[in-house]
């Protein structure tokens, strides 16, 4: 384990200079510095993952598993090679546990199309939880339509947590699959899946776990957690976007028929029948995201090398300090305080819409999101329209908080309401 790589001194961080290596953050946004904490939408991406994406098309484009000319070999490997990457990562027990798809949401609609309508039947439950973004909702809803299962969800007790008691009783024979966040996107709540998934392995349930917001602040070890499958995008992982992962472990993935048909997912093809590849190809029918494929192994090179770890220590102290900072601002209130979070701080302030909040401080470079970040239910849970969301990544520093801070303010300022120190 290494250590931090940033401590306080005085009353200032010592931060790591890994912004440096994000062109994107030297630029000015409306004149001003850009402070980007909108990495819960997407992060910014590295120099080595740009040049990996310029690189590939100068040098290494090609179409994959067709061509017995040299450059297509050549990009075959390249799109292998990043599945082995990928495998290594999550620590699957074998990179056929892998499959490319588009991002998060398509991995889930792999699966509740691909393993949800072969499935579940009249009755059986599908376990969601109440802070599931709408792309771990809506694909169930679909499929339970289909197949006439139930959606049961898990409630969210008023200090951001999942009430784990209320699981348990959830939990039954009826329960089929359990589709649950690892981190919530919209207020940050980091799941106790290590304790969830056991539970929900003793009633017999497959369980898949939505990851987009957790890879990139911590490490994530698919056959440690014991999950079926474990979903996540390569855009909010400093990778590019138009890329993502389905992991699934071999034989459940194997028991799945295809969910897409058409080219590279076959083994042969008539008129009357098709017999389809084994996994992973079975899932990964066209010409898939080439680039953006070996931009992920980029990607997960430039996060292994500084370490998740390392990220993790150090996000964990900004965060810390971010809140302590915005605590400090009178009529503002963070949503699952108390709650162990990871990259993100979902607030509402006395007086201002969360919109107006996000459009005041654009105008001096300070780029958060707001709104209801995908999660309706979650937001009506609370009673709010939405929140205003802090999203950090490993880039983001002590300067970055003090902007946010100073243009909360103003925006208080603007708006006339009282107690801004
Ligand atoms: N799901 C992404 C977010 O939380 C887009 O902002």
């Amino acid at each position: 384990m290494n250590a931090p790589s940033a401590q306080m001194v005085g009353n200032k961080f010592v931060t790591p200079n890994w912004h440096s290596d994000f062109p994107i953050l030297k630029q000015k946004v409306r004149g001003r510095r850009l402070v980007y904490l909108d990495n819960g939408a997407t992060t910014q991406k590295p120099l080595c993952v740009i040049e990996n994406q310029n690189a590939y098309y100068s040098e290494h484009n090609a179409n994959i598993h067709r061509g017995v000319h040299w450059l297509s070999q050549y990009a075959t490997d390249l799109y292998d090679a990043s599945r082995d990457c990928v495998q290594k990562f999550i620590n699957a027990k074998s990179s056929d546990e892998i499959v490319f798809t588009s991002g998060t949401t398509q991995s889930i609609n792999l699966v509740a199309y691909s393993w949800g309508l072969n499935n579940l039947k009249k009755g059986d439950e599908i376990l969601l939880t109440g802070m599931e973004h709408h792309s771990n909702i809506v694909p169930w809803q679909l499929i339970a339509k289909k197949t006439g299962a139930l959606i049961k969800v898990v409630p969210v007790t008023d200090d951001g947590q999942l009430d784990l008691d209320e699981y348990k009783k959830l939990l039954s024979d009826r329960t089929a699959i359990v589709a649950m966040v690892h981190v919530s996107n919209a207020i940050g709540t980091v799941n106790p899946i290590e304790k969830m998934i056991p539970m929900a392995r003793a009633v017999g349930a497959t369980v898949l776990i939505d990851g987009a917001q957790a890879v990139a602040h911590m490490n994530v070890d698919v056959q440690h957690l014991d999950c079926d499958f474990y979903v996540f995008s390569g855009h909010k992982l400093y990778g590019p976007t138009g890329v993502g992962v389905l992991y699934g472990k071999h034989n459940i993935l194997d028991s799945m028929p295809p969910w897409l048909g058409g080219g590279d997912m076959i083994h042969t093809v008539s008129f009357e029948e098709s017999t389809y590849a084994p996994v992973p190809q079975r899932f990964e029918a066209g010409t898939p995201n080439i680039a953006g494929v070996t931009g992920l192994k980029a990607a997960i090179n430039y996060v292994n090398t500084i370490g998740l770890d390392v990220i993790q220590a150090y996000e964990e102290e900004l965060l810390t300090y971010a809140n302590n900072e915005l605590l400090s601002i009178p009529g503002l209130k963070i949503i699952a305080e108390a709650a162990p979070r990871a990259g993100i701080i979902s607030f509402v302030m006395d007086g201002i819409h969360p919109h107006d909040l996000g459009t005041i401080l654009d105008t001096d470079g300070v780029a958060i999101r707001a709104g209801h970040h995908c999660a309706m239910p979650l937001m009506t849970r609370f009673g709010i329209p939405g929140t205003a969301r802090a999203s950090l990544a490993l880039y983001n520093t002590q300067d970055d908080v003090i902007a946010l801070v100073n243009s909360l303010r103003k925006a208080q300022d603007l708006f006339g309401v009282t107690g801004s120190k």
